[in-house]
């Protein structure tokens, strides 16, 4: 019971849904928490927590996860480069946001990225916020070990100085990040901040429904019109289609948001107006309403749209995805994974099913499986 009113607690400060992490890991850090402040019982710290702000500060630095590494994903810094080649005006200042950055991984990443993209370091700036201060700390530090390197990184001395067994960023790309803690759940946390690229990825799929909606409006408000937002490989259903489009850049999970129309021209009366020419897309128009539906909130709906599609067209892969990941908001696990093993049964080279599927199987907790689809995704983009 106890427990139950600490996860609540812990919702309510920083949107984290238990069940993300598990109960076990949140049992196991309140007893962290309660041995280092030397309380004999539950009740005891539950006690001291509801009356201390550090208290539960500590709680959440035990509780949060701070994986990060170098380029982590790497196509999604491969995507950046290519925007600044091809779409940014270098007569202007770039302003990005690494949000949560953790322990610094991802601002250098980026901040290597736009240097290799041609860019001074007076065209830039680059903020990157989170919530824990021990996090922060060893991001400023900026001195990792070679597990900060996992993945394809290499650590290059343009960027990296070897400091006995460890590397530290140099100077020269420290000075291009502003580290500030802040919590993404607090109301106006960024106020008076515009973007033109933000990083939000691997914060989402730990909270809850209400939280994540919350975290996208903040960052919606400080991202310019045409600007990127990059979000996390299993995170890419939190982004409303009819406010961004997708960069179609395979495995970049980044989204362009979309300018708003010009006001719409005064009105003609209908019979004034020339007959428009049938337009043979009404399977795409099907699916796009139930993207559409699914924005809304409309799951159920979304769903019967996407099966009446499907009745008569048992071959679109798109249609096979999109029902998969209906069926994962709706917690339909079983069917979710059908669905995209159809997918990618009619499409073997689909991206965007085969890491769906091999985030499922990893929750799961059938790595074996997860492991053989990455491998799948991975020799796809080495092609
Ligand atoms: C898995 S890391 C993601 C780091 C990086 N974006 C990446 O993808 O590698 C998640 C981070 O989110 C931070 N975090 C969790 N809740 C937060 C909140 N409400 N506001 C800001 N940061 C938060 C944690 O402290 C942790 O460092």
């Amino acid at each position: 019971m106890l427990q139950t009113t600490i996860e609540a607690m812990l919702r309510q400060k920083i949107g984290l849904d238990a069940n993300s992490i598990g109960s076990n890991s949140i049992a196991y850090a309140i007893n962290q928490r309660r041995l280092c402040c030397g309380l004999p019982t539950l009740q005891d710290y539950y006690d001291r927590l509801k009356h201390s702000s550090e208290e539960l500060d500590a709680l959440i630095e035990t509780v949060v996860v701070p994986e990060t590494w170098f380029f982590r994903d790497r196509e999604p810094f491969v995507c950046l480069k290519h925007w600044i080649k091809t779409e940014w005006n270098p007569n202007s200042t770039l302003r990005v946001l690494s949000a949560p950055c953790s322990t610094g991984e991802e601002p250098y990443s980026i901040a290597i990225t736009l240097l290799e993209a041609g860019l001074s370091s007076a065209q830039f700036q680059i903020d990157a916020i989170d919530i824990s201060q021990v996090a922060l700390e060893k991001a400023r530090r900026a001195t990792y070990t070679k597990r900060a390197f996992r993945g394809e990184a290499t650590i290059n001395p343009t960027y990296f100085q070897a400091v006995e067994d460890r590397y530290q960023v140099r100077s020269h790309i420290r000075e291009t990040v502003q580290f500030m803690r802040k919590n993404l759940l607090e109301p106006n946390s960024l106020l008076g901040h515009q973007y033109q690229v933000i990083f939000c990825r691997n914060l989402l799929i730990y909270l809850d429904q209400p939280a994540r909606s919350q975290v996208i409006n903040t960052l919606d408000q400080t991202l310019s019109f045409s600007g990127l937002l990059f979000v996390g490989s299993a995170e890419t259903q939190q982004i409303s289609s009819q406010q961004y489009q997708p960069v179609a850049h395979s495995a970049a999970f980044a989204y362009q948001k979309i300018k708003p129309l010009p006001a719409a021209p005064p009105k003609v009366p209908i019979a004034a107006l020339p007959k428009p020419k049938p337009t043979p897309t009404v399977s795409l128009s099907k699916l796009e309403q139930a993207k559409q539906l699914v924005d809304r909130g409309q799951l159920t709906e979304a769903a019967q749209l996407c099966k009446a599609h499907l009745a008569l067209d048992r071959t679109n892969a798109n249609a096979y995805l999109l029902l998969g990941k209906i069926y994962q908001e709706l917690n339909q696990i079983q069917p979710a994974e059908q669905a995209f093993q159809k997918a990618i049964y009619l499409n073997p080279n689909f991206y965007d099913a085969l890491i769906e599927l091999a985030v499922l199987k990893e929750q799961q907790g059938d790595l074996a499986t997860a492991t053989r689809l990455k491998s799948r995704v991975q020799r796809l983009l080495n092609l």
